[in-house]
């Protein structure tokens, strides 16, 4: 998988877009999760980990690249933290696709716990790492 290719501004407006589009999809699995419909949830995760997979890419491979590119490490420091937060985010994944091939109720106790690191994260990231990064973008153009 390789980044989009998308201008900085584009990108960035882009994966705000999909912040909000992965909480829905999140909200339907809990639905369907409360249903025992564990074959749709495992179809619906499938989808999801290809736009998690890009959108991640396109975050480290683009925006911190970006970051790193113009100020120091020091300076990139508060969104490497933030940004580190994505192994744990496809460990969860990850854990939540098997629990869920197995049939396992405990499969929404972990949708819980990946969708609050999410929401943490996308929060972080709109917040702390985003608007800088615009800022920036601008000033160096
Ligand atoms: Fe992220
Ligand atoms: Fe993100």
């Amino acid at each position: 998988m390789k980044p989009r290719e998308l201008e900085l501004p584009a990108l960035l407006e882009r994966l705000i877009n999909e912040h909000d589009e992965i909480k829905k999809s999140f909200r339907e699995l809990s639905t369907l999760l409360f249903e025992n419909k564990f074959l749709t949830v495992a179809n619906k995760l499938e989808e999801l980990k290809l736009i998690i997979d890009q959108h991640i890419i396109d975050e480290e491979a683009k925006i911190l690249k970006f970051l790193l590119n113009t100020v120091s490490k020091e300076e990139s420091s508060q969104a490497i933290a933030i940004f580190q937060q994505h192994r744990e985010i496809h460990q969860l994944l990850k854990e939540l696709q098997e629990n869920v091939q197995l049939l396992r109720k405990e499969s929404a106790i972990i949708r819980d716990e990946l969708e609050n690191i999410m929401m943490i994260h996308f929060e972080a990231e709109e917040h702390q790492i985003f608007p800088p990064v615009f800022k920036l973008y601008k000033k160096v153009l």
